[in-house]
């Protein structure tokens, strides 16, 4: 089976064998067939966040788990389901239609709600962590059904416990957000205010504040269904206080972010633009014109062009800043 549309970068690539699975009864049976026993397996959503480095020799596992609920309301909050299978902006924005508000920053981010919680997805000011109330999964070890509450899942900035010692083991079936009935818009991203401001909007409504960040994200960022790409390439470098300051001395302009723990977050876009890779290419693969921390795959591109681009652009930030970028997508085989 191509794998093809299930990578948003389009990256060549195809499975052994591949399965939607929208039940637990349905993943189970496809997980006795006898053929497919001791092979390695790939769960993949929307694979906005994924580098395949080839052919996957084993069993991919699409996740098409749907439907959308308010499980639960009390004084505070509202309590909304959704499976995994379930398109993230399509859910972001049909909670703000039902009157539930909370996760407008995140508003066109591709995806989808099963794969949210695997990266903690964040935007203008927002990580999903914020909303997150529990998920359910199944532990294609075990063949187990589980519960994961908020601290269970390890979330950290575009990290979890499904990044780390819980990678490739779980299928996320369906999650739940608590969405605070007491809403205030996030509006503090210069990018967001500005526009904002340019529409004459001063107390945005939670649809506004999305359509914000739409317009927002459609100026900047490369739609994955015209250019391929998975989003950011690389984390946001957090670094030591004092290689802050030495840093800051030597490039006037240099943005930076203060963290709670005294540490500072670099732009890794400004680096990477800085070292020249703005709109630079490597082959069929290229940092996008308009926001540098963005691999784009200009047509025809491998898993190997995208690590070669990647590498690279690391090499070069290295060798100017004596920064390290991480990558920030899950690469799959020997890329
Ligand atoms: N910058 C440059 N040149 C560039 C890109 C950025 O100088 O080519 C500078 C900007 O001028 C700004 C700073 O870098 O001062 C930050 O840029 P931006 O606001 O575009 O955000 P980002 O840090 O590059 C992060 C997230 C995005 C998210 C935006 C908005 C990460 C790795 N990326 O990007 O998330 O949409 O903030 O909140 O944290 C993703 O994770 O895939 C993603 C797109």
């Amino acid at each position: 089976v191509a794998l093809d549309s299930f990578n948003t970068l389009r990256l060549p690539a195809r499975a052994a064998w591949f399965a939607a699975v929208d039940s637990v009864d349905g993943l189970r049976a496809i997980l006795d067939d006898p053929r497919i026993q001791g092979l390695p397996r790939l769960v993949i959503g929307g694979g906005s966040n994924l580098v395949l480095a080839g052919d996957f020799p084993g069993l991919v596992l699409h996740v098409a788990f749907h439907g959308r609920t308010r499980v639960q309301e009390d004084a505070e909050a509202f309590y909304i389901r959704a499976g995994g299978g379930e398109n993230w902006h399509d859910f972001v924005r049909w909670t703000l239609e039902m009157g539930w508000p909370g996760l407008e920053n995140l508003s066109l981010i591709p995806g989808t709600v099963g794969a949210a919680p695997v990266q903690n997805i964040g935007a203008y000011g927002l990580e999903m962590a914020e909303y997150f109330y529990s998920l359910r999964a199944y532990d294609l070890e075990t063949g187990k059904t589980v519960g994961f509450d908020k601290r269970d899942c390890a979330f950290g900035y575009r990290d979890s416990f499904f990044k780390q010692a819980g990678k490739g083991r779980y299928l996320i079936a369906a999650v739940t957000f608590r969405l605070p009935k007491k809403w205030k818009p996030v509006t503090g991203y210069v990018d967001v205010s500005r526009e904002l401001e340019a529409q004459g909007i001063a107390a945005p409504t939670p649809l506004q504040l999305s359509d914000a960040v739409i317009a927002v994200r459609r100026r900047k960022l490369p739609d994955p269904a015209e250019i391929g790409n998975a989003g950011s390439f690389f984390k946001n470098p957090v670094v030591s206080a004092e290689d802050h300051a030495r840093l800051a001395a030597a490039h006037p302009g240099l943005p930076s972010y203060p963290q709670a723990d005294g540490r500072m977050k670099l732009a890794a876009g400004w680096l990477i633009e800085q070292a020249g890779w703005k709109g630079r290419r490597l082959g069929p693969v290229g940092c996008y014109e308009k926001q540098a921390l963005v691999l784009v795959n200009h047509g025809g591109a491998t898993g190997a062009d995208v690590l070669a681009a990647s590498v690279a652009v690391r090499l070069d930030v290295r060798a100017r800043f004596g920064v390290d970028l991480e990558a920030e997508p899950v690469f799959v085989g020997s890329a």
